[in-house]
């Protein structure tokens, strides 16, 4: 598979996208060529394009800075769509203020203590920007950097292809690392991300997508009466600084345990330490499967007021539950409303946190030769 910086297809934008709502009537629609657009321009006048997709009943658009998903519509029980992800209208705000709102993460989703570990004997020290620890891939992770586009179609599927190159020593990761995230919307309306990765050193890489879901809509309030399931009997607790201790607790009698679907506000407030240090959840869920040569269903997400679902499956071990703890009322999204605490949440598929630092959880290591290779399905229904 070729990794390598490619060059973005001019005439994109020339290719027509019909709306899919017709008097506020959802129609279902082919897969057409993605369309580019400029959505505005960085401080050092670097342009950043947004690209619309639509397919099925699911429109998206996807920003070339941080591979951002800026907003993703899908249609409720009666047809009405609605953007159901967290975001800005402007560049600037993605900038200055963004906490990963639909963004690419890497080079290491989640934390990694003191941002400190060891590979062949050699110690490494990457960028510490989370207390004492290193949170995303650093102050300047892959969520704050310009990525090459490039659409296509390819039978019923539309899609980007995402490339960044991250240089040796970025962010004090080892190794060069060449990424190739593809984003494919299918005839069904479901969004896949197929993560690969290829470095010259041996490193660590956990890729993953950090959208905060709102099923009823980014700027309608909470996500508490979501329902949720997670097909997971195990967690990792964490330290004060959110750093797992390594331990892999059961859910079973606690408010950790979403094995039957239920809703996130039922014991989001109840007096366990775990939730009284994160402020609400903000852990990783061992999920039974393991990892998978495919991906397997994991979890679903209903909203019961409009209907709108989100199943996702994973070939990735761990998957991060994140309710939006530390939104704070001082973000305002497209549509003119602040995002509260709790007003979306994330379900990051991963490998566990601080992996480099427990030999027990599955390696994150990549070395020279080898492919990393993951994906994530995200499948709406109503
Ligand atoms: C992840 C982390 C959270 C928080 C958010 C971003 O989900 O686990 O603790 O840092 O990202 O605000």
């Amino acid at each position: 598979m070729e990794l390598s910086r490619r060059t973005v297809i001019a005439g994109a934008a020339a290719a027509g996208l019909t709306a899919a709502t017709v008097g506020g009537t959802a129609h279902a629609t082919g897969g057409r060529k993605p369309v580019k657009s400029l959505f505005g321009k960085l401080a050092d006048g670097t342009k950043i394009y947004s690209w619309a997709l639509a397919n099925g009943r699911t429109r998206m658009k996807v920003l070339s800075y941080g591979g951002i998903v800026q907003s993703l519509e899908i249609p409720d029980r009666h047809g009405r769509y609605k953007n159901v992800s967290l975001g800005f209208d402007n560049i600037e705000d993605y900038v200055a203020s963004s906490p990963y709102f639909g963004a690419l993460i890497g080079r290491y989703g989640n934390r990694i203590g003191k941002g400190q570990f060891t590979l062949d004997g050699k110690k490494y020290q990457v960028n510490v920007n989370d207390g004492a620890n290193s949170l995303h891939g650093g102050a300047q992770g892959f969520d704050k950097r310009v990525w090459d586009i490039e659409p296509f179609t390819k039978g019923s599927d539309v899609g980007l292809y995402l490339y960044y190159t991250s240089v040796d020593g970025e962010m004090g990761y080892p190794g060069t690392l060449k990424v190739k995230v593809t984003y494919t919307l299918t005839k069904q309306g479901d969004w896949r991300i197929d993560y690969e990765a290829t470095t010259d050193k041996t490193t660590v890489v956990n890729l993953t997508s950090h959208v905060y879901w709102n099923l009823a809509g980014e700027g309608s309030g909470t996500i508490e009466d979501h329902e949720l399931q997670i097909a997971a009997s195990r967690y990792t607790p964490t330290d004060s600084g959110l750093i797992p201790t390594g331990e892999l607790a059961k859910v079973s009698g606690t408010p950790f345990d979403f094995r039957k679907a239920k809703p996130i506000g039922r014991d989001i407030r109840a007096a366990h330490p775990q939730l009284i240090t994160a402020k609400g959840f903000d852990h990783n869920w061992v999920l039974d499967k393991g990892i998978t040569a495919q991906p397997a269903h994991i979890a679903t997400l209903r909203d019961p007021s409009s209907g709108r679902t989100l199943r996702m499956a994973t070939n990735e071990p761990g998957l991060q539950f994140y309710s939006g703890n530390f939104l704070d009322g001082t973000l305002t999204g497209p549509g003119g409303r602040t995002y509260r605490q709790g007003d979306a949440l994330c379900l990051e598929t991963q490998h566990f946190p601080d992996s480099p630092n427990h030999a027990s959880f599955p390696t994150t290591v990549l070395k020279p030769g080898q492919t990393y290779r993951t994906t994530t399905v995200h499948s709406f229904g109503c």
